[in-house]
């Protein structure tokens, strides 16, 4: 079976075409750079840029794969949760080529498509709790098998990566925030800064990022003084020993509350392993704390690669040959959702 998956629900452009389990092609036509100016993502630019990339993303990525579009069995693209005006370009475009091909359609919920990375080259999906960490998600999700997914927690308000981001933007770094903030933490101290752990008291498996944001927000404007926004305005010399610190600070106080609602969840549902995807979970210092607490609680540790931690087309076709093998088909009529929940 052959799938060809495309993925556009925010920022990032991808085609991806998998053979059974052997990935023929992975594209990612990243807009980071365009979005980077205005301090986040514009939807409108985004879906523009979704409609002129994705002709040629679709076209290389067939040559690549050495393929026809007649010679793909099923089309499949992100349905939600997203930006709505980027969505419909690229299910648009599935549902077409599937109709003008007479092959299935599929519809992936892109949580699924994170949920699932983990085991992107690995031989079967094992029961699991997951924890689904990106720039709009914090999700701890018990998984018993495809489909089978129930919410043990999720954030009550901003996102883990929205966390990284607002930080990197108050500290006058680039969009997006968690890659900057990871590099600017290599050489800072994560002790300096004490920062709140929200929740970790909390009884239950729920996230919360907003009190950090704002204590990050007052802390900053104590240090540098700037008073009124707590941001390092542009143009403004740095303290970059200052920044490095803070950067270090703020890490810890998100991985130390990833860590330890993770292993609350997995001893709660007494599983052997813990997977972890999204975004977020591309930061190496995310990985080597949990891989450490995993082997130190006999916790065996699912990660994707980091290529495909952040948004790619490459998971979405993993979904969707899971789905078209469960012969789990969508209508051509289905219609996109940018609130689509992972549990219903
Ligand atoms: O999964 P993703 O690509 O898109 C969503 O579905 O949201 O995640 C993007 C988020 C952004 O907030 C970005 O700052 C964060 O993941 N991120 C990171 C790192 N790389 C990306 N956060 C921390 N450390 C990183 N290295
Ligand atoms: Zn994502």
């Amino acid at each position: 079976m052959i799938v060809l998956a495309i993925e556009t629900s925010c920022d990032e452009t991808a085609v991806a075409i998998l053979r059974d389990r052997e990935l023929l092609d992975s594209e990612v036509a990243s807009q980071a750079a365009q979005h980077r100016q205005f301090g986040g993502v514009v939807p409108e630019l985004a879906s523009r840029n979704h409609l002129q990339y994705l002709p040629n993303l679709l076209q290389l990525a067939l040559a690549k794969a050495e393929l026809a579009v007649d010679e793909i069995d099923a089309f499949a693209a992100t349905s939600g949760p997203g930006l709505a005006s980027s969505l419909l370009v690229g299910t648009s475009a599935a549902k077409g080529l599937a109709i003008g091909a007479g092959k299935p359609f599929l519809a992936i919920n892109h949580l699924e498509g994170h949920l699932l990375s983990p085991f992107f080259g690995r031989p079967e999906l094992v029961p699991n709790v997951s924890l689904v960490v990106s720039g709009g998600h914090t999700l701890l999700v018990q998984v018993d098998g495809l489909g089978d997914y129930t919410l043990l927690g999720r954030t009550l308000d901003d996102a883990a990566g929205e966390a990284f981001d607002k930080t990197a933007k108050l500290l006058g770094l680039g969009y997006p925030g968690g890659p900057e903030v990871e590099a600017a933490a290599v050489s800072g101290d994560p002790l300096r800064y004490n920062l709140p752990r929200s929740m970790l008291g909390s009884g239950n498996l729920d996230f919360s990022f907003s009190g950090l944001k704002t204590a990050v927000r007052y802390l900053l404007a104590r240090v540098t003084g700037d008073g009124e926004t707590g941001a390092y305005s542009a143009g403004k010399s740095k303290d970059s020993k200052m920044v490095a610190d803070f950067c270090a600070s703020f890490q810890q106080a998100v991985i130390d509350i990833l860590r330890e609602k993770s292993l609350q969840a997995v001893r709660q549902i007494r599983s052997d392993y813990l997977a972890v995807s999204g975004g977020v979970s591309c930061n190496q210092s995310l990985r080597e704390n949990l891989q450490e607490a995993c082997d130190r609680a006999g916790i065996e540790l699912l990660m994707a690669e980091p290529w495909l931690c952040t948004d790619n087309a490459a998971m979405i076709a993993f979904a969707a040959m899971a789905r078209l093998k469960a012969n789990d088909v969508s209508d051509v009529t289905q219609e996109i959702d940018p609130n689509l929940a992972l549990v219903g």
